[in-house]
């Protein structure tokens, strides 16, 4: 036999042998978060698209440095290189005019934490940390607790270290 057919002969083994492994089916009816109780040969009926909250209440923070979640629309409004339609009510200026809360003095701070004297380009696109929310129901469970209030952890740097009050 010439060392070809051999090669040959050996991967139509293993290539046999992997079509004949039966994939192991789990006891008990198929359910998927997402898909719930469809067949995966069928197509699932797409649930409605969740209307966005638009409340107009701000949101509470779990933690002290998150960016607050947006309480309002934002269909339609520009932002891109051009025009960056949030600044028309959240820039400093526009405040009393508007009763959106300004930005947060953080936006104005270079990455070498230089205030400068309008938003830090790193901040202009909102939307990379700022998020809608959906007023849907959350698809799997979440035990996530946010932080009641700035603690400082104590520890040698700490306000309380000893010799330090
Ligand atoms: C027409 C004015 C207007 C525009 C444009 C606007 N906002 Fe607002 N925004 C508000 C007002 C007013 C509030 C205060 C809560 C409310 O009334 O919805 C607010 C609240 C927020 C908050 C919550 C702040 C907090 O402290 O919890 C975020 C975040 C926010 N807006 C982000 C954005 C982003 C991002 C855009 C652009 C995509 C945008 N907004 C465009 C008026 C505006
Ligand atoms: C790189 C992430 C990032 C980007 C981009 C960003 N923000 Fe924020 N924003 C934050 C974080 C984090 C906070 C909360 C801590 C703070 O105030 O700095 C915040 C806070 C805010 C607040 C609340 C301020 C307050 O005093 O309660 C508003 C309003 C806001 N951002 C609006 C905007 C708008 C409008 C833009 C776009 C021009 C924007 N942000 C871009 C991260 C970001």
């Amino acid at each position: 036999m010439r060392a070809w057919t051999v090669v040959v002969a050996a991967s139509l083994c293993v290539f046999f042998q992997a079509a004949s492994a039966q994939p192991v089916i789990p006891a008990g009816p198929f359910h998927d978060a997402m898909r719930g109780t469809t067949p995966i040969d069928e197509e699932a009926k797409p649930p409605l698209i969740a209307p966005i909250e638009n409340k107009d209440v701000i949101s509470g923070r779990a933690y002290a440095q998150q960016p607050p979640t947006i309480p309002h629309k934002i269909d339609g409004y520009q932002l891109d290189k051009n025009a960056n339609r949030c600044l028309a009510c959240h820039a400093r200026s526009r405040g009393a005019e508007s009763g959106a809360v300004p930005i947060g003095v953080s936006h104005y701070l270079t990455r070498d934490n230089a205030t400068l004297g309008s938003l830090s380009p790193r901040r202009y696109f909102c939307t990379q940390c700022h998020v809608l929310q959906a007023d849907a129901k959350p698809l799997v469970g979440n035990t996530f607790k946010g932080a009641e209030d700035v603690r400082v952890a104590p520890g040698p740097a700490g306000p309380n270290a000893a010799g330090k009050k």
